[in-house]
Order: C-alpha cells, then sequence, then structure tokens
C-alpha cells in the first residue's frame, strides 16, 4: 500500500510501503525525519506518534489499552486521531492512508 505522511510544514512524502511493515519502520527505513521511535516499535515509548487522517481513523484496528496509555504521554498533543505508527501494520486495506506527524517527538 502508498502511505501518505505530511510534515507539521505541509511537506509530503508517498512511500511504498510492503504489508505486514509497521508505518514506523517504513518511515525510518526511509529516513523519514519526524518519527523517533526510541523504543523500536515495542509500544514503549511513544515518539512514533502520528496523527491519522480523520477519514481514515475509524477504519484502523482499534487502540490496544498500552498503546492508549502511552499516547497520553506523548510529546506533543494528543488528539482523539493519535495513533503510534509502530502499531499500524500496513496491509492493502489502507492503501492511500494518510497520516500527519506531530511537531516532536520529545
Ligand atoms: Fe516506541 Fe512506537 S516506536 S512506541
Amino acid at each position: 500500500p502508498t502511505i501518505t505522511f505530511i510534515r507539521p510544514d505541509g511537506a509530503q512524502r508517498e512511500l511504498a510501503v510492503a504489508e505486514g511493515t509497521s508505518l514506523m519502520q517504513a518511515a525510518t527505513h526511509h529516513g523519514l525525519d519526524g518519527i523517533v521511535a526510541e523504543c523500536g516499535g515495542n509500544a514503549m515509548c511513544a515518539t512514533c506518534h502520528v496523527y491519522v487522517d480523520e477519514a481514515w481513523s475509524a477504519r484502523l484496528p482499534p487502540l490496544s489499552d498500552d498503546e492508549d496509555a502511552l499516547l497520553d504521554g506523548a510529546a506533543a498533543e494528543r488528539r482523539p486521531t493519535s495513533r503510534l505508527s509502530c502499531q499500524i501494520i500496513a496491509t492493502a486495506a489502507l492503501d492511500g492512508l494518510v497520516v500527519r506527524l506531530p511537531d516532536r517527538q520529545v
């Protein structure tokens, strides 16, 4: 699937993400700044925070309790569409997904 990442300054980057890969892995692999991912994808750091486009938010699997708790500690403001990008796994159904990067991760 193709996933679009939008930086706080409005710059967009479209990445072709392999199915089964997390959005965090794809972003760091492509050197996208704005995703820190200190814990390496273990849902322990909240430095891979993204805002999912509202049109897509309800189409993602629901938050786990761990993800929900961690997002409360994210550096940038938490919004209803906040997710951890290491917990969003690319599938064909997510082709066209748009996520926005917060203004800071730490
Ligand atoms: Fe640490 Fe996602 S990379 S919570």
